[in-house]
């Protein structure tokens, strides 16, 4: 179309415990304005202990759904970008003082070896130069460092490589979600403090966002699994009966209101977890700062009542996160009802889709 560019598409995929998501958009630039469509989408659960952790466990489930998930919802283009979460991914917002890109990329070397509780031999360190705060210009450098293992970084790539496509780029999935909220809540996400809780089956991350710039990224060790798992423990049920108990379905052998207070339970951990992050966050620089808007996505967002508790617990309008809020998807091509039931599990992917190819 006139004045619309075209850039190249990638796939996005976001290996996740549970399922692996696959989303390919559009991107056609006007101006400074990106505009997205989804040309491909996709969803493959993947077998229970296939990855655990965030390790991959047995890859050759993990290439087995991959190569299904693109043929299934055939997917031609090659060019992936996945992302990594977990332990083996550090995060850290660090200050330096103003000073010329030789001398920055030394002082990186040294701020990551004091800063990542990993050798740094084992690491690959990248890192980003933050939007100076109005008025701070020229004073002092915020910058976002990103360690991750490389042993880490391997055992993704090798199975991607096994699937015959080409890894256009890693990235780690709290910057996915910054990506993803950015593009379908401009307003917020200029204006506010807002945080975008990703709760997924092994891990749960947390950015917090003000004004524009990242403020916080973590991943805590909980999710759905550990819910089915204390499911299956305390009430004495199977992984299935669990699991199906998780989604909502009525049980079979256990009365309605123990499962309530299970999962009750269950949420409680949740948010107590999640109130330590908002704490931390809340507490630093001793500046006054509120978290103002929390948005919701991952499977575990589709839990009855969960965007609920979390308004009732931490007095802040709660959302579920529409990673298609401002992605066009063409409803004669695509079925509007798969992406209201689906919208939670694609908050990752969507961020990861809006990379283009490198030249
Ligand atoms: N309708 C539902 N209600 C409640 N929980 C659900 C529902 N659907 C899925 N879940 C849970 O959500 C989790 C999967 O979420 P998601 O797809 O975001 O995880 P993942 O990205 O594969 O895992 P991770 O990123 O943690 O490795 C599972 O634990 C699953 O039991
Ligand atoms: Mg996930």
């Amino acid at each position: 179309m006139l004045g619309l560019k075209r850039e190249k598409a990638v796939v996005g995929l976001d290996i996740g415990s549970y399922a692996i998501k696959a989303l390919e958009l559009e991107i056609k630039k006007k101006g400074k304005q990106n505009a997205y469509e989804v040309t491909k989408v996709g969803y493959e659960p993947l077998p229970h202990d296939a990855i655990v952790e965030g390790t991959i466990i047995d890859s050759a489930a993990v290439v087995e759904t991959i190569k299904a998930l693109f043929e299934k919802n055939k997917i031609t283009n090659k060019d992936v970008v996945i992302s990594i979460s977990g332990n083996s991914v550090i995060i850290k917002r660090i200050a330096l003082p103003a000073m010329e890109s030789e001398e920055l990329a030394e002082s990186i070397i040294w701020e990551a070896k004091h800063n990542i509780p990993y050798p740094y031999e084992e690491t690959n360190v990248d890192y980003a130069i933050l939007k100076p705060p109005p008025g701070t210009e020229g004073k002092n450098l915020e910058i976002l460092l990103v360690a991750v293992k490389k042993d880490k970084v391997a055992a993704y790539s090798n199975v991607i490589h096994q699937t015959r496509k080409n890894l256009e780029a890693i990235e780690v999935d709290a910057f996915a979600l910054h990506n993803a909220l950015e593009i379908n809540y401009p307003e917020d996400f200029q204006d506010k403090t807002v945080a975008l809780i990703n709760i997924g089956a092994n891990i749960t991350t947390i950015i917090i966002c003000e004004k524009g710039t990242p403020q916080l990224f973590r991943d805590l060790s909980i999710g759905g699994y550990y819910f089915t798992e204390n499911l299956r423990k305390d009430l004495n049920v199977s992984y299935e009966e669990a699991e199906s108990m998780l989604k909502g379905a009525p049980p079979k052998n256990v009365q309605a209101v123990e499962v309530e207070a299970a999962l009750g339970m269950n949420v409680k951990g949740l948010v107590e977890e999640v109130e330590k992050t908002f704490t931390f966050f809340e507490a630093e620089d001793k500046k006054e700062k509120k978290i103002e808007q929390i948005y919701l996505c991952g499977g575990l967002a589709n839990l009855k009542n969960i965007a609920g508790t979390f308004e009732a617990k931490f007095k802040t309008k709660t959302i579920l996160f529409d990673p298609f809020r401002n992605v066009y998807y063409n409803e004669r091509k695509l079925n509007p009802q798969y992406y209201q039931e689906m919208a939670t599990y694609f908050g990752v992917v969507t961020g990861l889709a809006t990379r283009k190819k490198e030249k």
